[in-house]
């Protein structure tokens, strides 16, 4: 059930060449890390200007964020541009549009260019209230908009089956299906020799004669240019990425019903917000309704994850059949732009790509756009507002306290009795922090009362873990590192598996 609908029917084997077996050593000119869009896009782009490339992935393609995307092309990332405009100026706001609008632009011409099949559709986007006292939300945005020089058009009106408030139209976006994007592109790229290396772990990045070495658990590559695109840095210390950005989760479900659809995308103002588009599922057509963010590592219930959406679902298409649910976790700035570009000023010639705020198929685009200029020389525009060697002051001193606060280290146990745990009254298919003799351990017992049982201290820079009962995961609530429950690392930052405890 947990799996989009993206993913599914996707194996390796539909990805084409792939290669999982041990790397000897190898020179290319650049190496990428991540086999998400950002990874596969850059590798089209570099590739196709005959640059040598490959790719380590530590999973699968697709695997992290683009594998569970609601696949909305659009510059319209909620109210942002109010924001962009009180909180930086003018200039960044249109800069940010303009990149995010070309974007569009690009991927409609790659999909032409390469004959992509991906469902590929041009829409309207819109972002919407249906409360009074949200209107003003949107009267500044729509007037944010208008100082931008942007066409957006202001309705009071949708085709949607409840009555709105507000909404704000931006013309020309669109929607597709990101796995098959990224499988089209894949393609093109095994023509030009681009090797892609999954379930490849890359561990450190060292600086060797002017060039670099990209270590992984199966072997070395020798780089003169590395280009992270793993999610979130992996690099702990270069560019302090944990210190100024954090991940956040949101949840989709695809539902089936016999209602006419509403054929644009939309996306409320409130928080917590609804976002809803159609979609190609086995044939039929579909809606997904998303939502439901929050900090990853912070519990919620079902209701407030996927109950929420249902209960929507049922409001107002009372015949809808709940055909899949999934998350997607985000990664997030603090001052809510992306970073791309040298990942930093200690490491010339590496790049990173991240922090893209749940909006992440334009900014995918939009960073490869940058990173690729940059690469041959050319000069980008955008690139100093997305910087990521910017100097920002912390302005979200709320998340800055919470990372502070949630940074608290644990301590360590070898082994436990399984007495111990039966005393906590843990009941089967639950999991918990208990504390036995001043020392925390994380403990999940399976359906058939299995217990299994980890060290709760995250590998990435030692927060204490939470435990997530919709997923049964362990999440981190400092950077948004996941485990299974049986300790597997599961999301980036953390790329270790957590300490598993004995029980005798
Ligand atoms: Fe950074 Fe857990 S993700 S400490």
């Amino acid at each position: 059930m947990n799996e989009s609908i993206w993913k599914t029917g996707t194996n390796e084997k539909s990805y084409g060449k792939i290669n999982s077996e041990k790397i000897l050593n190898e020179e290319v000119d650049i190496c990428i890390i991540g086999a998400g869009i950002t990874g596969i896009t850059c590798a089209y782009e570099l590739s196709e200007l005959g640059y040598s490339v490959n790719i380590v992935e530590k999973n699968g393609v697709c695997s992290g964020t683009t594998g569970n995307t609601t696949g909305k092309i659009t510059s319209q990332h909620n109210a942002f541009y109010n924001y962009l405009i009180n909180s930086f100026d003018e200039e960044v706001a249109k800069k940010y549009l303009e990149a995010n609008e070309k974007a569009i632009k690009q991927i409609e011409k790659r999909i032409e260019k390469e004959n992509i099949d991906c469902d590929f559709e041009k829409l309207t986007s819109y972002i919407y209230t249906d409360k009074k006292e949200e209107i003003q939300i949107l009267e500044r945005e729509y007037e944010a908009l208008n100082k931008l020089g942007f066409e957006s058009s202001y309705v009071k009106d949708l085709d949607v089956p409840f009555k709105i408030e507000g909404a704000i139209g931006f013309k020309n976006q669109a929607q597709f299906n990101a796995v098959k994007y990224v499988n089209g592109l894949l393609r093109k790229i095994e023509d030009n020799n681009v090797e892609i290396y999954t379930h490849t772990k890359a561990t450190d990045i060292d600086k060797f004669d002017g060039e670099y070495i990209v270590k992984t658990d199966k072997g070395n590559i020798k780089a003169k240019f590395v280009i992270i695109a793993s999610h979130y840095p992996f690099l702990k210390l270069q560019g302090l990425y944990s210190a100024k950005m954090y991940q956040s989760m949101s949840y989709l479900i695809a539902i089936e019903t016999k209602k006419e659809l509403p054929k644009g995308m939309y996306i409320s103002v409130s928080n917590p917000n609804i976002s809803i588009r159609r979609a190609k599922y086995e044939e039929k057509e579909i809606l997904l309704i998303g939502g439901g963010d929050h900090k990853t590592g912070k519990s919620v219930t079902y209701e407030q994850a996927y109950g929420r959406l249902e209960e929507f679902a049922k409001k107002y298409y009372p015949d809808a059949k709940v055909l899949k649910k999934w998350n997607a976790e985000d990664c997030i700035s603090l001052d809510k732009l992306p970073y791309i570009g040298q990942v930093s000023s200690f490491l010339p010639n590496v790049y990173v790509a991240t922090g893209y705020k749940k909006w992440g198929m334009t900014l995918s685009n939009v960073a490869t756009d940058i990173i690729v200029d940059i690469i041959r020389g050319s000069k980008n525009p955008y690139a100093d507002i997305f910087s990521s060697l910017r100097l920002q002051p912390i302005k979200n001193h709320e998340e800055m306290k919470n990372m502070i606060i949630d940074s608290s280290k644990g301590l360590i146990i070898d082994k436990l009795k399984q007495a111990d745990i039966l005393e906590s009254e843990l009941p089967n298919d639950c999991g918990k922090i208990i504390e036995i003799e001043n020392q925390k351990v994380g403990v999940y017992k399976d359906k058939n009362g299995k217990l299994f049982a980890i060290n709760p201290i995250c590998t990435h820079l030692g927060c204490l873990l939470t435990w997530n009962q919709i997923d049964r995961t362990w999440d981190c609530p400092c950077h948004g590192s996941r485990f299974r429950y049986d300790g597997k690392n599961i999301c980036d930052p953390a790329f270790n598996d957590l300490e598993v405890v004995e029980i005798e």
